[in-house]
Order: C-alpha cells, then structure tokens, then sequence
C-alpha cells in the first residue's frame, strides 16, 4: 500500500466554458502544483458528433486524433473527406473553448500562451505499451526525448467525453519539489558535445539543455523505479464524464489508468510568464543542483 496519500486535486463548480463563468485567476492554484478540476464542465458532443466516438476514426498509426498547429492540420484519421472535415471542426472546437477558457482562469498569461496539439483519443489507454519507458500507467512528469523544451512549461486542458460512463483513471502523486529531491544524485549533466551531436543527427528538434536532460532523468527514473511506483505518496482520482481538469503535466506526477474518449489540448508557456517564475521545475531544479541548466 502506498505511504501517504496525496491531495492535489481542486474542484471548481464553473458549468460554462465561456468569460463569464465564475472562476478565474487562480495562477497560484495551478503553479504551486495542484490540479484543477471541474466536474460540472462538459465538452458536449452534437448528435451528429457522436458518430466519432469510436476507435476505428484514428488510422491506426497514431492512438490520437490531432490538430496541429499553427498549420490547422488534422493528423492520425482515417475516412472520408466530409467526415474528416467534421471531425477538424469538432477537435477545433474544443481548441477554441479551451483556450479561451485557460485565460479566464489565468489571465496573467494572456499574450503568451501557446496553442499546441489538440488531439481526441478515442482509443482505450489499457492497451500494452512499447516499452517501460513509454507505459503511462507508470506516475511521470512529461518530458520528450526528441522535442527539448527549454524550460517552457506544458499547461493541459483535459475533457472525459465518455458515453458510456467511463471514468479516466489516473494517480497522481508527490510535489515537484520531492520528486526531485528523490533522485538528485542521479540528475547528471549532459556530456560535452551530446547536445550538439544528438541535434546534428536529428535525434532531437533543438539542442537539449541540461534541464532537458534532467527532466528526462525525472521521466525515467521514476518509470524504471518499481519501488517508487508502488510505495510513494499517491492518490487514485476518477474524472467522471464531464469532467474536464487542467495542470501543469511537467510539474504534476501521474499516471493514466484507464478510460477511453477524451480531449485534450495543450498550450506552451515560457516560464518567465508565470506569476510565480520560482515555482516552475526550471527554478526547482536550478535550486537544488546550484546551476544554471539552460546553457548547454
Ligand atoms: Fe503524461
């Protein structure tokens, strides 16, 4: 059994996606690490709509169904042009929402905001991973082998559009902070050149930093930890249908158990733009290993 429970989770009563809903600037609530939740705030699927909450509209490469941006482009369904073309303006849709809704809650990151992927996940999660790396039921912080992030934190805006009552199972688990304290001495710089290297070869889009390297350190350390996984503070939490929650998925541990039908959209935000810079993982990390880890 886990040793202590974890209690992250914060339940707002906003039943609107639109500016006049009753929450907003809560900054705080989502820097210093919880999640966001709003049991009463559901991304409503129109009749004719519904048809898409199947499985077989992603084409099978891909689990998701995602819009890209800037470029607008739908990626990873299969049929037939007219379908595709709901299927863009529903996921669209939901990108529009969300966003407006991010900057109720958090105005102060009005301007600068980035609109990253929306995706629809129509595929069941229970499906056996590739490898242990890439096991999500695993707790983790995000963090990309191959798309270095620099320090600019990933907010996400999730929605449980399940039909058939279906929670999304996730755990969530310790503080950043404690996270990292955890594996500290593993936390090893980069070798002289890598970066260069792996960004030569393609490895990675932009050359990874040290703080890069220390998150995926993070990321790997507490996937590959069959100890950590089983015994550290945590706490199973169910998102009903109609749910819809918001975090930081680089600051939050979790851990995705179970479900299937679900939107979500993520937005970049350098961390200089939040209101509290020094609760971010860069300032944490940078505390607590005494350097600068954006240099390399
Ligand atoms: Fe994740």
């Amino acid at each position: 059994m886990p040793a202590a429970t974890i209690d992250i989770v914060r339940e707002y009563p906003d039943d609107t996606w639109s500016a006049d809903g009753p929450t907003r600037a809560v900054e705080p609530v989502l820097e210093s690490g919880h999640v966001l939740a709003f049991p009463h705030l559901s991304f409503d699927f129109t009749d004719g709509d519904k048809r898409f909450l199947d499985p077989r509209w992603a084409d099978g490469k891909a689990k998701n169904v995602s819009v890209r941006w800037p470029s607008g482009e739908l990626r990873g369904a299969a049929g037939e042009a007219g379908d595709l073309a709901a299927l863009k303006a529903l996921i669209v849709r939901f990108a529009e929402q969300s966003e407006g809704f991010a900057l109720r809650l958090f105005p102060h990151y009005g301007g600068h905001l980035r609109r990253g992927n929306t995706s629809f996940r129509p595929v069941d999660i229970s499906g056996a991973p590739r490898s242990w790396r890439q096991d999500d039921t695993r707790l983790h912080i995000d963090a990309f082998p191959s798309n270095p992030m620099h320090g600019t934190r990933l907010l996400r805006v999730f929605c449980n559009v399940n039909p058939h009552g279906q929670p999304r199972r996730w755990r969530v688990g310790e503080p950043f902070e404690q996270h990292a304290r955890r594996y500290l001495a593993r936390l090893v710089q980069p070798l002289p050149g890598a970066a260069w290297l792996m960004h030569a070869a393609g490895i990675t889009k932009r050359r990874r930093t040290a703080y890069d390297q220390h998150m995926l350190q993070l990321h790997d350390a507490a996937k590959a930890d069959a100890a950590f996984q089983r015994s550290s503070p945590q706490s199973h939490v169910d998102f009903a249908p109609g749910t819809t929650w918001v975090c930081f998925s680089d600051q939050v541990l979790h851990a995705a158990m179970g479900g299937q039908h679900m939107m979500e959209q993520t937005f970049y935000l350098d961390a200089e733009h939040l209101a509290q810079p020094e609760s971010a993982p860069l300032a944490v990390l940078e505390q607590l290993t005494g350097r600068r880890l954006l240099s390399s």
